[in-house]
């Protein structure tokens, strides 16, 4: 194939924040370390591996929930806001945390769960207990339809009804996820408070931002309609798409509590916040005008890995994106199966190279960078509240939630006592101690292209410029000044040959490791799954 030399770059904002121009890494704080023993990760586990997150050359860390949590959902249901649960150590261990970071020059951002408490947190406690407590419109309580039975049709995201009844009180409650995730009613001026308190307690404590789990969930219909007929339901999506939930998600009010989290976000020096919805490109970009900073792009992770695919995606949502907003991708994190699962250990080398080459901050999710392959978990063994409720549609996430692996001896070395989750059986052959001394690792390539991104200004905030996707082949250049970048990705298993009239330049990096400073003109060859960078 031949190609004019004729690059489509629009003009953008170049990257100037740190959340910008940096990288964002997420840990699954339950299977980063353990420090103490007891098969689960910690904080102080954390603190022992933070020099490793400084070699590998991310900028900031986010953890997912560390609160105090009756652990139903692993932490996304939590009892006390303001607290750490006992499993991840003490607020002074996250205060060490905080200054270990800072002396590394690594930011710490948290999850922030708007959407829900657990069922065990004392406002829901006192919601629950009767009609008349203060806190009972903490909560959304709705009495039964006329006829008897549940309000609306509204689903849980994990399969069943978003409403349980209670005894107790004669009403039943919201549950956007499960039963013991009660939702909190946004619309209630007190919550608002007690809720953005929340955040000034962590912001106050030193942390630069947080990823707002759920985002799209935090307003609802006020007449609570039923939700409509999905009329192109795949039973494999699982039960809660059999209706589309435009009354219960994606409500225009969120925008104006997302409003007020930016409000107490933009009192503080530098931070951040990033949303979680999967939704469509189009309403994805739409959270930016409510002021998140960093909707999370999710559509790598939910679209077929195929260079047409791949290149309709990032032209769609570059052709989106307003002058001030920044974009963002992700290959993977602790809701979805892992990049090396999803594509293969080929092609997630050439996957890494694309979240480091896009415009935009990447999001890695730990263990990708040594290639970790999700871990099959035995029906015995799985813990997973969505695989438990909705099973066999490979829907659970034990998977790609197993320990990190660090390195050869006894459990991958993440903890001298059997793991919550099993370690992956391959640990021996890929973990951080291996993979740091083999010149052509995954690891290796990893700490390359974070270390070339962060090292010219065309990769970390330079224009993106559409080159072309055809025959397997995806191509786009990076620019910044007098710096040009030229990206080429085989996404087949075949050799391709990506020609490109006027082309003149020399190879920086290659997903295999080699062929550095190789001149290509006009014609370059990909092997089977190789992508390459050529500084043009
Ligand atoms: C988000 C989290 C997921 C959690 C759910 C409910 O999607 O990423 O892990 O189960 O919200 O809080």
């Amino acid at each position: 194939m031949t190609h004019s030399p004729t690059v489509v770059s629009a003009a953008r904002p170049t990257a100037a924040r740190w959340w910008q121009n940096g990288l964002i890494y997420q840990i699954y704080p339950l299977s980063f370390m353990d420090s103490n023993g007891d098969g689960s990760g910690d904080l102080r586990g954390i603190i022992s591996r933070l020099d490793y997150c400084r070699w590998l050359g991310i900028n900031a860390v986010w953890l997912s929930p560390i609160y105090p949590s009756p652990m139903i959902d692993f932490g996304y249901d939590i009892a006390n806001f303001t607290d750490i649960h006992p499993l991840f150590g003490t607020l002074s261990d996250f205060d060490a945390l905080i200054s270990e970071a800072r002396r590394l020059n690594l930011k710490i951002l948290l999850d922030y769960v708007p959407n829900h408490s657990s069922d065990q947190h004392s406002w829901f406690l006192q919601s629950r207990s009767s009609r008349n407590n203060p806190h009972r419109d903490w909560y959304i309580w709705r009495d039964p339809a006329p006829g008897g039975g549940r309000s609306n049709n509204w689903l849980s995201a994990f399969g069943g009804s978003a409403w349980e009844w209670d005894e107790n009180t004669g009403q039943y409650y919201l549950h956007s996820y499960l039963k013991e995730q009660p939702d909190l009613n946004w619309r209630n001026p007190a919550v608002q408070q007690a809720m953005l308190d929340v955040l000034r307690f962590w912001l106050d404590r030193g942390v630069s931002g947080f990823r707002v789990d759920s985002i799209a969930h935090l307003m609802k219909d006020t007449q609570f309609r039923d939700n409509p007929l999905n009329p192109d339901w795949d039973p494999a999506t699982g039960p809660y798409f059999r209706y589309l939930p435009v009354h219960s998600r994606d409500h225009p009010d969120s925008a104006n509590v997302i409003r007020q989290i930016r409000q107490v976000i933009d009192a503080y020096e530098d931070c951040v916040i990033i949303g979680e919805a999967y939704l469509s490109l189009e309403r994805t970009v739409a959270y930016y005008a409510a002021g998140v900073h960093l909707p999370f792009n999710f559509a790598l992770i939910t679209s077929p890995w195929t260079a047409r695919e791949v290149h309709r995606i990032i032209t769609t949502y570059e052709s989106r994106l307003g002058p001030d907003q920044w974009p963002n991708w992700v290959l993977g994190n602790h809701d979805r199966h892992r990049i090396a699962t999803r594509v293969g250990r080929a092609q997630a080398r050439g996957a890494a190279m694309l979240l480091l080459t896009l415009r935009g901050t990447p999001t890695l999710y730990y263990g990708d960078e040594i290639a970790m392959l999700d871990v099959p978990i035995p029906a015995r063994l799985v813990k997973d509240p969505w695989e438990l409720n909705v099973p066999c549609l490979g829907l659970g996430r034990d998977p790609e939630r197993s320990p990190m692996q660090w390195d050869s001896t006894n459990h991958a070395g993440f903890s001298t006592a059997i793991p919550w989750l099993p370690v992956a059986s391959d640990f021996n052959r890929f973990n951080v101690a291996v993979e740091s001394q083999e010149a052509d690792s995954v690891l290796t390539l990893y700490r390359r292209l974070i270390a070339l991104r962060a090292e010219k200004t065309a990769l970390h905030s330079g224009s993106y410029g559409e080159v072309l996707c055809e025959d397997h082949v995806l191509s786009y250049s990076r620019h910044s000044g007098s710096e040009s970048f030229l990206i080429a990705l085989n996404f087949s298993d075949e050799p391709r040959t990506f020609e490109h009239v006027g082309l003149r330049g020399s190879i920086s990096l290659t997903t295999a490791l080699d062929r550095a400073s190789e001149p290509v003109t006009e014609k370059l060859l990909l092997r089977p799954d190789e992508g390459v960078i050529v500084e043009i």
